[in-house]
């Protein structure tokens, strides 16, 4: 069990709210849904959210309240031994609480524990707050994709964060 350290937006100050992490399941992929709606302009559906409960090459892991709110979610599709995250996303309101930093230590630690020789994920280049959580988190920029993006047209960087036998997974 997780708590958030500092609040934000429509949280009463001084009201610490306490977070688990737990996998994405059938019960909760409508959440992830709303989450995804919230926070980017072309959401996964919940159905192709669901078709990822059965790919055994993914993992979801959601973010949730005491109360089973999904306040946000990661996802990640393992390849051999390449590690793609597909989404980072946490509530607005929940924002720069360290949600996401836990939800990306996870996979770090599994990359880590699994010997996988990398995690690479696409970011929108005008996006400096994920840009700014992933470089927290060992990712550096290896390429850019012109015009990846839509709505708005937008070039994607290329983050990656290599692994090798010295790395214990630490959060950098
Ligand atoms: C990017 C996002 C996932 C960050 O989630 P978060 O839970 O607020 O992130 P954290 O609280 O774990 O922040 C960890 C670090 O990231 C960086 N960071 C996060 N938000 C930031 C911001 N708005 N401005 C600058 N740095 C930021 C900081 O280094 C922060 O560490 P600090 O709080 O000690 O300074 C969240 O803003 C979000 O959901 N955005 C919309 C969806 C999105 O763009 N996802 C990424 C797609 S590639």
């Amino acid at each position: 069990m997780s708590e958030l350290k500092r609040v934000t937006g429509s949280i009463p100050a001084g009201e610490p709210v306490r977070y688990r992490l737990a996998p994405m399941s059938r019960d909760n992929v409508d959440q992830v849904a709303g989450v995804e709606r919230r926070c980017f302009s072309h959401p996964w559906s919940k159905q192709l959210l669901e078709e990822e409960l059965d790919n055994l090459s993914a993992s979801f892991i959601t973010a949730q309240t005491l109360d089973g709110t999904v306040i946000g979610y990661a996802g990640l599709t393992v390849v051999l031994d390449e590690g793609y995250i597909n989404n980072v996303a946490v509530l607005p309101e929940y924002r720069r609480c360290g949600v996401a930093s836990a939800l990306l230590d996870v996979f770090v630690r599994f990359a880590s524990a699994h010997n996988l020789a990398f995690l690479t994920l696409e970011v929108r280049a005008t996006n400096e707050s994920a840009i700014a959580l992933y470089q927290k988190h060992g990712f550096g920029q290896v390429g850019v994709r012109k015009n990846y993006y839509d709505d708005p047209k937008e070039d994607a960087i290329l983050m990656t964060r290599f692994f090798d036998q010295s790395d214990q997974g630490v959060t950098v």
